[in-house]
């Protein structure tokens, strides 16, 4: 499974791509908004992330909510940078527009999934990617994963080839919000886990491995000094 950063924080995400183990980012309307930024810095702010991911994927959400602004946005968007990803929620529009967009070689994320259903009709409009929320789900007292494993069983029966540009799709688990949400999505086999920063951090962090450093860290230095 391949680890994406969910933010729009400039110094999160070159934190994360410094451990050399981040394959692309994920980013939405309210992520950019608690950066602070401003609505005329939006596609700037998103070229920088794009250009200090070096090619890695970047997913760009569209605020339209028409078919034709969608497709608008996302040409907009998929212009700025060859590894901008368009994100578009899953609605009417969105299937229209993700269908339009996949038409014109542009890569979607269809995002919001809550369903099995909503997955497949996803992929069946192009969607490169499809986004399955974990924490929101199970923040309405659902079981976000169960939904990611139905969503990952029916996608998996089928072969998605000249659905979209690269013919296959991904399933992103996002919404992720604890360690444990990402052990299990790695246990379905799900293709991408998009974290937060501080998630992604208690993925990384063990007391043992800690406790484990110090005591090396000790011993050798009693090496040193013998
Ligand atoms: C997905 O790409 C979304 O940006 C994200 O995972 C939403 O997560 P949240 O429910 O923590 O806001």
């Amino acid at each position: 499974m391949k680890f994406f950063i969910d933010t729009a924080d400039l110094a999160e995400i070159a934190e994360a791509k410094s451990w050399g183990c981040l394959a692309g980012v994920t980013t939405n309307p309210s992520l950019y908004a608690k950066t602070g930024g401003k609505l005329a810095d939006f596609e700037s702010h998103m070229l920088k992330i794009a250009d200090l991911c070096e090619g890695l994927p970047v997913s760009v959400e569209t605020t339209a909510s028409t078919v034709e602004g969608m497709v608008e946005d996302g040409l907009r968007f998929s212009s700025l940078a060859p590894n901008i990803v368009v994100k578009v929620p899953i609605c009417e529009a969105g299937l229209a527009a993700c269908r339009m967009l996949a038409d014109k070689g542009v890569r979607v994320n269809m995002t919001l999934v809550f369903s099995a259903t909503q997955a497949l009709l996803a992929a069946n409009a192009g969607a490169r990617y499809v986004s399955p929320f974990i924490g929101r789900f199970d923040d309405i007292a659902e079981d976000g994963i169960a939904q990611l494993a139905d969503v990952v069983a029916c996608l998996g029966n089928y072969d998605w080839s000249g659905k979209n540009v690269d013919s296959r799709v991904e399933i992103i688990a996002a919404s992720v919000r604890t360690p444990l949400h990402v052990t299990k999505a790695a246990l379905l086999g799900v293709d991408i886990a998009t974290v937060p920063f501080k998630t992604l951090s208690k993925c990384l962090k063990h007391p043992l491995t800690d406790r484990g450093i110090a005591l090396f860290e000790a011993d050798w230095k009693k090496v040193e000094q013998a």
